[in-house]
């Protein structure tokens, strides 16, 4: 790739919107917390760790994902663990992201609620010195049961004026979003945005779900919407964002290769695609390294790229003036950058 490309995405201002906090726990600072907490950790160095990172599907990756949580125990612990990625994305010119947490993978092995969510928050307040706006999303885990996700949204309900949306994450096949339609109407019916993770690997019906059932503002990830026309026409016509993670895509074997991602033709579908790191610790990157592993296979634009940084403003649940804002440093940057 054109070198001058990677310094138009590194300065390109630009928002993410598909980020699980737990997934950005760096090996690092997974040793330096099972220190401080006095946890075993079964690896000798940050680079073994690194090294067991190969992932075959999605549940591979979940069962290591899950047991690093683990680690996790004190509010200051989440609130370093965000703070961290705040600090690294600013440097991205990320100006605004909106990230995802799993209460059921802490709450599930006795730390509380409050523990976690007030370690987030303080660090996401704190965030907007760097630069860095944000909004919390709530996830729950689709491989536990509806009844379990309303008994993590009753503990959210003291919280939920911090809290943006829900979404829906962990083992997409076998657990269809039609398993979670009374958890997502009580979300809707208490003012949430709500998103689904559908599409990575499960069929497309499951998007459909999403959108007709679950009543979603956006669709994370989405890939396996291309196998339906009528599907991608729905997207097409209703703006409905997608946020798509292209190195996730490479690890988790979503896509053979990067030179088959079907980013580039969600573009020209007219789909609101938008670039995100999904797990940066294990995926291999941050939102930028995913934005330039994707221009190198694909040999996206500067018009592009200018496009999916425009379309993660307009996918994301800012209001329509900090939004305008967005997009006019977009297209500020663009005019002063040569595109
Ligand atoms: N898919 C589903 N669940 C997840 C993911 C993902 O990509 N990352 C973290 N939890
Ligand atoms: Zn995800």
């Amino acid at each position: 790739m054109d070198d001058s490309l990677a310094v138009f995405i590194a300065g390109l201002p630009k928002a993410e919107l598909h980020l699980h906090l737990e997934g950005s726990f760096e090996p690092e600072q997974m040793f330096a917390i099972a220190r401080r907490n006095k946890a075993n950790i079964p690896f000798k160095s940050a680079e073994e760790v690194r090294a067991a990172y190969r992932f075959s599907n999605l549940q591979d990756f979940l069962d290591i994902y899950y047991r690093a949580a683990g680690v996790l125990r004190s509010e200051e612990d989440f609130h370093d663990l965000t703070l961290a990625y705040l600090k690294r994305v600013a440097a991205d010119g990320v100006r605004h992201a909106e990230v995802f947490f799993d209460p059921q993978t802490h709450t599930a092995r006795g730390i509380p609620f409050a523990t976690v969510t007030g370690g987030i928050l303080r660090a996401l307040n704190e965030g907007q010195n760097l630069g860095v706006t944000s909004k919390l999303i709530l996830c729950f885990l689709r491989h536990l049961s509806e009844e379990d996700g309303f008994a993590t949204f009753k503990e959210a309900e003291p919280w939920l004026d911090q809290i943006a949306g829900v979404g829906l994450d962990s083992s997409e096949l076998g657990h269809p979003p039609s398993q979670f339609v009374r958890l997502f109407d009580a979300a809707r019916t208490a003012g949430l945005k709500l998103v689904a993770h559908a599409g990575e690997e499960g069929p497309a019906e499951y998007v459909w779900e999403a959108l007709d059932l679950l009543h979603v503002d956006r669709i994370d990830h989405g890939n396996r919407s291309l196998d339906d026309p009528r599907l991608v026409e729905r997207l097409a016509a209703e703006q409905t964002a997608l946020t798509v993670c292209p190195l996730s895509n490479l690890k988790l074997c979503v896509v053979k290769d990067m030179a088959r991602h079907p980013l580039k033709r969600m573009l020209e579908l007219g789909l609101r695609a938008t670039v995100n790191s999904d797990d940066p610790a294990y995926f291999g990157g941050y939102v930028n390294d995913n934005f330039q592993a994707v221009t190198a296979a694909l040999g996206l634009t500067r018009a592009d790229l200018v496009a999916l940084a425009k379309n993660s403003f307009l996918g994301s649940f800012l209001d329509d003036a900090k939004k305008v804002r967005h997009l006019a440093a977009v297209e500020a940057y663009a005019a002063a950058n040569g595109s």
